[in-house]
């Protein structure tokens, strides 16, 4: 059969992402943020992201479409975000994938945000001579036990993903911050604005990672366990009492008056979260046969995650796949391409009452 065309619309935090893609080829790729709407409350405002989807979308879907050459009535199939995320948000791309795909007579297919993160490891770009290649029949698959770390401004996951259509399984998660949101915690404290993780990422750049020995949350025995007998937080972050530990030093040079060394705080913080992202990670993926470890989220963009986690997978002989950033943060090329590996599966579309479910699991 051919393989399927699909949409893909992403609205669940502040970028509005429209994506096409047929079957795991990527066609078109459109974002549009509001994140700098957001800059300077510090953080996402949920009423003014959902507005900004409301302004966003159709200029953006016209781009897409304009992008992949195609018109909405070409399309197999519409997918979207039902969930997680912010609900404002994700109501307004649920509405606007409900009334096209009403008013253009195509199946939906609300999707899981976080395993849609995961199905962007399939896409290759766009190969635009016929018959090159790779071209290969069928639709390329996820490698057998394969594994993801999503990390981002909302979620801090290590997954176990036995199929993309109907087998995930959650290895373990932040119990509080998610990496992102302590990057940009991090970066307020320190004075280096909104978003914070590329500020912290340039600031770091300079400094010293070994300055500061800030805690690594859940690595203590008593949360880890023997490996006869797992600790309850085995596989679990915290990031709160880091966050706590920059407070403590930054006040700690105020309070004597001196200057607060932002670039030695930023590296050694830095090297706190990658190093328990990764070291846990890795060792998730050892005890649960993971061949193969996935890399998304807006996180994924640090440079020094990107190379520890390399550096300690070749070490565990485990492979590692880091997408292109630009469809490691939110986009709806990942939402269109789990929409693509579910038509060809066969799997029924969702109703056209198919609610937002901002907490879904
Ligand atoms: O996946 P994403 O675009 O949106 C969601 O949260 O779903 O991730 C955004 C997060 C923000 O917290 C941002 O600070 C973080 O990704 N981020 C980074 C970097 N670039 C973005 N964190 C660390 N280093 C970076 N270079
Ligand atoms: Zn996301």
């Amino acid at each position: 059969p051919p393989e399927p065309l699909v949409l893909g619309i992403e609205t669940s935090c502040d970028e509005t992402g429209i994506g096409i893609v047929r079957g795991t080829e990527l066609l078109a790729n459109i974002v549009s943020s509001s994140m700098e709407e957001h800059a300077r409350f510090g953080g996402v405002i949920p009423e003014i992201a959902a507005r900004a989807h409301l302004e966003a979308f159709v200029p953006t879907l016209r781009r897409a479409l304009d992008t992949a050459g195609i018109e909405l009535r070409d399309v197999d199939a519409i997918a979207v975000t039902a969930g997680p995320g912010l609900s404002g948000a994700l109501m307004v791309g649920l509405s606007a994938a409900k009334g096209l795909a009403l008013a253009a007579e195509k199946p939906l297919y609300g999707v899981n945000h976080l395993v849609a993160h995961v199905s962007v490891g399939l896409l290759t770009p766009a190969s635009h001579s016929a018959g090159s290649a790779g071209g290969a029949s069928g639709m390329a698959s996820l490698p057998e036990n394969t594994g993801a770390l999503l990390v981002s401004g909302g979620h801090t996951e290590i997954l176990r993903v036995g199929s993309l259509t109907s087998d995930v399984q959650l290895l373990g998660s932040t119990i509080d911050d998610a990496a992102g949101e302590a990057f940009d915690k991090t970066a307020r404290l320190l004075g280096l604005g909104y978003p914070g993780g590329p500020a912290i990422g340039a600031a770091a750049a300079s400094g010293d990672p070994t300055a500061f020995r800030f805690p690594r949350g859940l690595t203590m025995p008593k949360f880890e366990g023997s490996a006869q007998a797992p600790g309850p937080h085995r596989h679990n972050w915290s990031f709160s009492g880091l966050k706590t530990a920059v407070a403590r030093a930054v006040e700690q040079f105020e309070a004597a008056g001196r200057p607060v060394p932002v670039a030695d705080i930023a590296a050694s913080f830095q090297e706190a979260v990658v190093d328990v992202l990764t070291g846990k990670a890795v060792r998730a993926a050892r005890e649960h046969g993971i061949s193969t470890i996935l890399l998304g989220g807006g996180v994924a963009a640090n440079q020094r995650l990107r190379e520890l986690l390399a550096q300690r997978c070749e070490a565990a002989g485990i492979e590692l796949r880091i997408p292109d950033v630009s469809l490691c943060t939110d986009n709806g090329a990942m939402v269109a391409s789990l929409g693509a590996q579910l038509v060809a599966a066969g799997i029924a579309p969702s109703s056209l009452q198919i609610p937002a479910d901002s907490s879904q699991p």
